[in-house]
């Protein structure tokens, strides 16, 4: 019966072209994963986080439970002080995910009568948090200040803006400096995920809050280290009074088992191995350059400074298409449908790191230009 529900739904998913399918194991030149500096394949980190790993004799393979019971450590608290030093932050909180940490903030710090204004490009842990709260919630218009003013201006109770410092499908960035001012202005907390930016900006890979000397005007700052450190996890970074609340209210944090010890281990050694190389992010920098030279007759890329790129191709089937030419081309590209991104501005989104070849990336923005070149003949 059950069964029947399911097949049902996977139908109706298929004829409307946006059933999801896990991909087959990865082929190609990767220009899709989410490494952007190449540490999550880096011998030498991995090298290192065996050798602590080893050198620490842990006597357990997982935590053994929630950190409010027998899961917490020394080692742990201690790595949480390190986190602390780097995002110049009264303290911090280790979450087992970006998205456990999104969802911890927003379900449980706004109340009953207050506003969540969310950015409406906000991942959907930033949504499905503020929907878990009792707080009333809107979104304002992608990046638009003055939305945002009108939305401050007409919310109740306290008031929390969430944004993020590069968003995760458009690769630009929020205007951080403005929000804050705004943010002033009307009283409202900030909520800010630096999940894209955490280890490609600042000095030790601190996020754009810290690299603008701002991190201590933002309430809340999420970091995920899944993305550019490689590893996995994430933390919340604020005054102590945030960190012992989300101990004691937010829900993803206390009824969860925590991180093994080894995520602690790699956690510390990302952090250690970004800041003796953090030239990378220089480099990076150096392949976002060369890809926005290369295609700047392209006129459906979206405008981005940043490691994420995209190239709108609306519809579903179009895009899936593209998507495949490129891949049988040997890059490692994936389409993007709605409804994960609005319809019409389905897109192949292009992630760069510093392991691309600059040929590579000279070689992927000429396909691009011929593929937007051909479907805008064949729409003649
Ligand atoms: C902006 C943003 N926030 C949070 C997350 C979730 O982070 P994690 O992958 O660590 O759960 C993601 C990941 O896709 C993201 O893009």
């Amino acid at each position: 019966m059950l069964d029947n529900f399911f097949r049902t739904q996977l139908e109706s998913l298929a004829k409307e072209n946006r059933l999801r399918q896990l991909p087959q194991s990865v082929h190609g030149i990767d220009f899709c994963s989410n490494d952007y500096l190449g540490l999550a394949r880096t011998q030498q980190l991995f090298d290192d986080i065996q050798e602590k790993v080893g050198a620490l004799q842990f006597k357990q393979n997982g935590a053994t439970g929630s950190r409010l019971l027998s899961g917490n450590s020394n080692y742990t608290t201690d790595i949480e002080e390190k986190l602390s030093r780097i995002f110049n932050s009264e303290s911090s909180l280790i979450f087992n995910s970006g998205y456990s940490a999104n969802l911890a903030v927003l379900s449980s710090i706004p109340q009953r009568g207050d506003t969540i204004i969310y950015d409406e490009l906000a991942h959907t842990c930033i949504k499905d948090g503020a929907r878990l709260s009792l707080a009333h919630r809107h979104s304002f218009k992608h990046n638009d200040l003055a939305d945002l003013e009108r939305k401050l201006i007409n919310s109740k109770g306290r008031k929390f803006i969430a944004i993020e410092s590069i968003y995760s499908m458009d690769g630009d960035q929020c205007p951080l400096k403005e929000v804050v001012t705004l943010a002033k202005r009307y009283h409202a907390f900030i909520i800010l995920d630096e999940a894209h930016s955490t280890g490609i900006m600042g000095t030790k890979g601190s996020g754009m809050a810290s690299w603008l000397e701002i991190e201590n005007q933002i309430d809340i700052r999420v970091y995920t280290f899944g993305k550019a450190m490689g590893i996995h996890g994430a933390c919340v970074a604020g005054s102590s009074q945030l960190i012992q609340f989300l101990i004691n209210y937010a829900r993803p944090f206390i009824y969860t088992t925590a991180l093994p010890p080894h995520s602690m281990v790699a956690i510390e050694c990302a952090f250690a191995f970004l800041e003796k190389n953090i030239h990378l992010q220089k480099k990076l920098s150096h392949k976002i350059d060369l890809f926005n030279k290369y295609t700047l007759g392209l006129r459906n890329k979206m405008m981005s400074h940043t490691s994420i790129q995209s190239v709108i191709i609306p519809g579903n089937d179009n895009v899936k298409k593209a998507a495949a030419r490129l891949q049988a081309r040997n890059f490692d590209v994936r389409p993007i449908l709605s409804p994960t991104v609005a319809a019409d501005s389905e897109r192949i989104r292009i992630c760069l790191h510093t392991y691309n070849e600059d040929q590579h990336i000279i070689d992927l923005a000429s396909q691009l230009i011929e593929l937007s070149l051909s479907s805008h003949s064949a729409m003649h």
